[in-house]
């Protein structure tokens, strides 16, 4: 249990505060590249500030203070030039730092003034990666970008899913610490909604159960380890496991396959923007198809009756996060044996937090280009039982249709049947 002061050490994210001071560090996916193609101008709320994403006619990206200096009208309506944003207002340009470099009237009737040079609106740097607009939020120098191995694999169809949670970020990276909910909430809820939809006469206890789990700090966040009934720690759940890549990333293999990085993006202390990305790997020997560019979609978190979607498993994480609250009263929580991967995490935020304090870069900041380029991390390729499926086979993780579905299957037929993922 944490007091109330801890708990809001924990998940205020706004500027000037230990942990917006902290996650203002790194660098976060805040649209799809092909949303912008679509339409240039794009409404964006990260780490407590209003901002508006823009892309101008050379094809640059910026990241500005959403409403305009003059009269504060809102910039997502404005008009991207040859380079910066126009306000529609009255036609002030404003550059990819902020910065005002156009007053057409005050120029006009008092060209020597220079009005223009002391107006600055906030301006963070963007970059496109992948299919992803990335923003960094911090003090200069930025970091570099991390390239994560799905990001940058070739052979691989991508997509990109989206979803705005009403909650605090930190109770979807806690999730992630937290291996036992994977059997109750993945596996035996899931049985009760069958039965209420009518698909099964009984609820079905989850077959395989955890026996231990086991958490590493290491340079890049937190290595989540497991043995479930019938595997040993010889398996790849145990000796390998997956990482949570700190402090917003959960990465996670599924059937050996397909690969999700899960971002976790604080928008305010109240509400996160999850978006997956999703490569689906081709077979050894065989070619992915081509993809002009990454396809994004966003996927519900309620149904149409005003219900969670809880069909699939990010969907009842999703669920399970949101029904927290908006900020989860960790101040009347009862932390049980299930509970030791939620402590570290939370460990480890108290001390990157005074890291910081203290002037200092914390963990998986990268300061070298080389390093950030391909990053590959350890992570479990086979287990939690996915290797007793007898066929590669499409497993939704999220509601909704992507819009890559032929794509992903014709990769995944690229496998036959399982013995090519199992020789891997
Ligand atoms: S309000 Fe933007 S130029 Fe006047
Ligand atoms: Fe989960």
């Amino acid at each position: 249990m944490l007091s109330v002061q801890e708990n809001e050490r924990l998940t205020q994210v706004g500027p000037g505060t230990p942990m917006g001071e902290l996650l203002r560090r790194y660098w976060y996916p805040i649209a799809p590249a092909a949303e912008l193609d679509e339409n240039p101008t794009k409404e964006v709320r990260i780490l407590g500030e209003d901002l508006v994403l823009y892309k101008d006619r050379s094809g640059d990206y910026g990241l500005v203070g959403r409403y305009c200096a003059h009269r504060r009208v809102n910039l997502a309506y404005g008009i991207p030039e040859e380079h910066g944003l126009r306000c529609m207002y009255h036609g002030w340009l404003y550059d990819e730092a902020g910065q005002c470099t156009e007053q057409p009237f005050e120029e006009t009737v008092r060209p020597q003034s220079r009005f223009k040079d002391k107006i600055k609106l906030p301006g963070y740097p963007v970059q496109a990666q992948s299919g992803l607009l990335f923003a960094y939020l911090g003090p200069e120098p930025a970091p570099y970008l991390p390239k994560w191995g799905p990001l940058v694999w070739g052979n691989t169809i991508k997509e990109i899913s989206i979803t705005e949670i009403p909650c605090n970020w930190l109770q979807c990276m806690e999730n992630s610490l937290d291996p036992i909910h994977v059997e109750w909430l993945h596996r035996y809820y899931t049985s009760y909604v069958w039965m209420r939809q009518g698909k099964i006469a009984d609820t079905q206890p989850p077959k395989i159960r955890h026996r231990k789990i086991g958490f590493d700090v290491f340079d890049h966040g937190i290595i989540k380890r497991r043995v479930l009934d019938g595997y040993t720690e010889d398996d790849d759940d145990w000796k390998i496991g997956h990482p949570v890549l700190f402090p917003h990333i959960l990465y996670v293999q599924a059937g050996g396959v397909f690969s999700t990085l899960q971002h976790r993006v604080p928008i305010d202390d109240e509400h996160t923007l999850h978006v997956t990305y999703y490569a689906y790997e081709s077979a050894p020997g065989t070619e992915a198809p081509a993809q002009d560019s990454v396809p994004y979609r966003y996927a519900n978190l309620y149904k149409e009756d005003g219900t969670f979607e809880v069909d699939f498993s990010l969907d009842q994480d999703k669920m399970v996060w949101a029904s927290q609250g908006p900020i989860a009263e960790r101040n009347h929580e009862a932390l049980g044996d299930s509970d030791t991967g939620i402590i570290l995490l939370r460990k480890l935020l108290n001390e990157q937090m005074r890291i910081v304090e203290d002037g200092g870069d914390p963990i998986n900041v990268f300061r070298d280009e080389e390093a950030a380029q391909s990053m590959q991390v350890p992570v479990e390729r086979i287990g939690n039982g996915w290797d007793k499926l007898k066929e590669v086979r499409y497993i939704p993780l999220e509601q909704g249709e992507t819009p890559a579905l032929e794509e992903i299957m014709q990769v995944l037929s690229t496998w036959g049947d399982r013995s090519k993922v199992l020789e891997r």
